[in-house]
């Protein structure tokens, strides 16, 4: 848990979470706020299995689990590959969308060339190729809330990012389901209470409402379920993932894209995989114990 990524104190939220129910379950359980030394540690702790907790880099891009892979230590989640992929949003569309899963059709541009000009035609979503929990996103609209030239606006993620991606700003709602093995949990549908469901709504305590199951048809709910399976396979994802889409309710299913998947799906209070677990009727221990079984396996 931990790290220094972005999601630092998410990560600590999910890792408190986890170690809490690992002990509940009787498990006995080192904690580890990873550092630079956290091999050193690792090879102390001669752990049978590592539940990883990180999010962001580099507990979700592979590094971490390249080293586990060379220790020889079992670990929770994806492996390598699938995380270098899954890590990255426009390698993503490069491996599923050939395979026919919907997502929105973006580029990466050099933030710098964010001064001279808009990449597309407003509105449009920038964001980080690779940080998780909104991060760096930014939506830009008509008239401009990041004003014109955007690059002078001192608010946007180009101030920390050398790149971004940029896509077309899918109107509408904003879904997510979970997948644990190879079985979909459900749908929810995230409402924020006001803007779009940022670092802000996404961990404070009711800023967005979630409804779960979401209330859409069945043919848009059946869909989601159906490419996040496929998306979690295609990538080759392991114990559980994450799927975010946005539904423009006013196209049917030809309005549905699939953002991302997150191999690492948050497991704090407010997070949504222990949520969509719950629904399904999986206690928080329940769904951690399957994740560590999934490991094991
Ligand atoms: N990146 C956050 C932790 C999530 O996907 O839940
Ligand atoms: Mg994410």
């Amino acid at each position: 848990m931990g790290g220094w990524s972005n999601e630092r104190e998410v990560s600590l939220m999910s890792g408190a979470g986890v170690a809490d129910a690992l002990e509940s379950l009787g498990h006995r359980v080192t904690r580890i706020d990873m550092g630079r030394d956290v091999a050193v540690k690792l090879a102390e702790a001669k752990p049978d299995v590592v539940f990883n907790a990180l999010h962001g880099t580099p507990g979700e891009d592979g590094t971490v689990q390249g080293m586990l892979d060379l220790m020889g230590i079992p670990y929770t989640h994806s492996g390598l590959v699938t995380s270098v992929i899954a890590i990255d949003k426009q390698l993503t569309k490069q491996a599923l969308v050939p395979h026919g899963i919907p997502m929105p059709a973006g580029h990466v541009v050099a933030t710098e060339n964010l001064y001279a000009a808009d990449p597309l035609p407003r509105p449009y979503v920038l964001k980080p190729v690779n940080e998780g929990s909104s991060v760096g996103v930014a939506i830009v609209t008509q008239g401009g809330n990041y004003g014109n030239p955007i690059g002078r606006d001192t608010r946007g993620p180009w101030q920390e990012f050398d790149e971004l991606l940029a896509e077309p700003y899918v109107r509408g709602r904003e879904l997510t389901v979970a997948v644990l093995g190879d079985t979909p949990l459900g749908v929810t549908e995230l409402r924020p209470k006001s803007g779009f469901y940022d670092y802000e709504a996404k961990y404070t305590d009711g800023l967005t409402e979630h409804v779960c199951p979401a209330d859409i048809p069945q043919d848009i709910a059946a869909e989601c379920m159906r490419l996040a399976v496929e998306a979690h396979r295609l990538l080759g994802c392991r114990g559980t993932s994450r799927s975010d889409f946005r539904w423009d309710d006013e196209r049917g299913l030809a309005g549905l894209f699939l953002l991302e998947v997150n191999t690492q799906p948050g497991m704090t209070p407010l997070s949504l995989v222990p949520e969509q677990a719950k629904h399904a009727g999986m206690s928080y221990a329940d769904l951690v114990q399957r994740i560590v079984d999934e490991a094991l396996a």
